[in-house]
């Protein structure tokens, strides 16, 4: 025991994490099902996070408690046999450590106190260290690896840039982007210094979490697909690539893999993939077949079944599930996943024949 290396005690600690098929499929090696993990699995359609939210008192003090957000990160992997845990906490977690306060009314969306309109706003945005400023974002990562005890890796995420600055302009959600989308064509070099700020938080966010345990990493562009193609390279992908490009690829002796997820964004995937992240998330607009001949010897994907489809049947449920997985094909490089997050008004029960039929239909697809 002695005589261990730094390097063998390295590739031990790797080996300790026992189911191992999402980092597999991710970087597309083998796997003998495919893995699955569902946007939003801790969520409103679980009675036990409910539960644990009224405990909280609202949705920010649970992000704000490593032990509630550890709790509510494990309960889905208590009911499915889900191949990863995603950290429970929110993308809006950077702008309210800028200053900007976010809230979060009773059936409403998120929304801010303060929101960005000028270059000065701008121009004093503080830069963050996720270390200091979210440093209960960073300790929840740490709990949860620990909880989790090796037995499915922990996925750790952002916002995009511009998915960010959308919420930040707009001061919360919105139908048409007015206030953001007129921001970028009237100040264009203003909403490139915001961009510039978010980017450097996220990548150093993103590394904390890293550092802290997440062994894969999503980044949510959840608003990129509303821009004009030149707008989307310019103002997101743009600013994706170069936080991809700073990112510790490498941790506990194991590759970190990146998943790049553009909602609408499957007419730019050719794009998409020269950021070089390890992974694309597909909504259920794009067949993951096109996926696949598009962009397949050079990035996993992650996809792509209509969360709307779990208001259905168990048997419409088990068809879907089939229709993607010959869709997609044999072989490796497939994580299965929601198009999106899914909604709270679905029954707890149709997620298992989800995950269950991912990991019975899928075999056949692998040797
Ligand atoms: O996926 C997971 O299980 C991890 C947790 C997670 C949440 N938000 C929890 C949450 C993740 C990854 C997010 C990301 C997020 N947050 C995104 C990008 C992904 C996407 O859905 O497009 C966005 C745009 C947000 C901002 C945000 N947070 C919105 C628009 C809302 C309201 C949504 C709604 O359905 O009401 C939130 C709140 C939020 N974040 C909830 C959860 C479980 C619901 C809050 C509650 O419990 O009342």
């Amino acid at each position: 025991m002695f005589s261990t290396t730094y390097n063998e005690f390295v590739q031990g600690m790797s080996i300790v994490l026992k189911n191992d098929r999402l980092l597999r499929a991710l970087t597309r090696q083998n796997v003998d099902v495919t893995p699955v993990w569902m946007m939003r699995q801790a969520g409103r359609y679980l009675p036990e996070y409910r539960a644990t939210r009224s405990r909280a008192g609202d949705f920010m003090s649970l992000c704000q408690s490593p032990e509630l957000a550890c709790e509510v990160t494990l309960q889905p992997l208590r009911r499915y046999a889900f191949d990863a845990a995603i950290l429970f906490s929110d993308i809006l977690t950077i702008p309210d450590a800028m200053g900007l306060g976010l809230f979060f009314e009773a059936g409403e969306g998120p929304r801010f106190r303060k929101v960005i309109r000028t270059r000065s706003d701008v121009e004093k945005l503080p830069a963050i260290s996720a270390k200091s400023d979210l440093s209960y974002v960073i300790d929840a990562v740490s709990l949860i690896r620990r909880e989790l005890d090796g037995s499915v890796p922990l996925i750790g995420f952002s916002g995009s840039p511009w998915t960010l600055a959308t919420y930040m302009i707009e001061g919360g959600g919105s139908k048409d982007f007015r206030q953001a989308k007129a921001f970028l064509y009237t100040e264009p070099e203003v909403m490139h210094l915001l961009l510039s700020k978010l980017a450097d938080a996220v990548t150093d966010y993103l590394n904390a979490q890293i550092v802290a345990g997440a062994q894969a990493v999503q980044i949510f562009d959840t608003w990129g697909g509303i821009l004009s193609t030149p707008n989307y390279l310019d103002f997101s992908l743009s600013y994706m690539k170069k936080i991809v490009s700073k990112l510790i690829k490498e941790h506990e002796g194991r590759a970190v893999p990146v998943i790049l997820f553009t909602k609408n964004g499957g007419q730019w995937l050719e794009q998409i993939a020269t950021a070089e992240a390890d992974a694309v998330g597909l909504d259920w607009t794009t067949e993951i077949s096109s996926g696949r001949e598009r962009i397949g010897s050079v990035c996993a994907l992650q996809g792509n079944m209509d969360p709307s489809i779990l208001y259905s049947s168990p048997s419409v449920i088990r068809r879907e599930v089939e229709r993607i997985l010959a869709n997609f094909g044999k072989g490796n490089g497939h994580v299965f996943n929601l198009g999106h997050g899914i909604t709270p008004e679905v029954n707890p029960d149709h997620v298992s024949v989800f995950v269950d039929a991912v990991h019975e239909i899928s075999a056949q697809y692998h040797t």
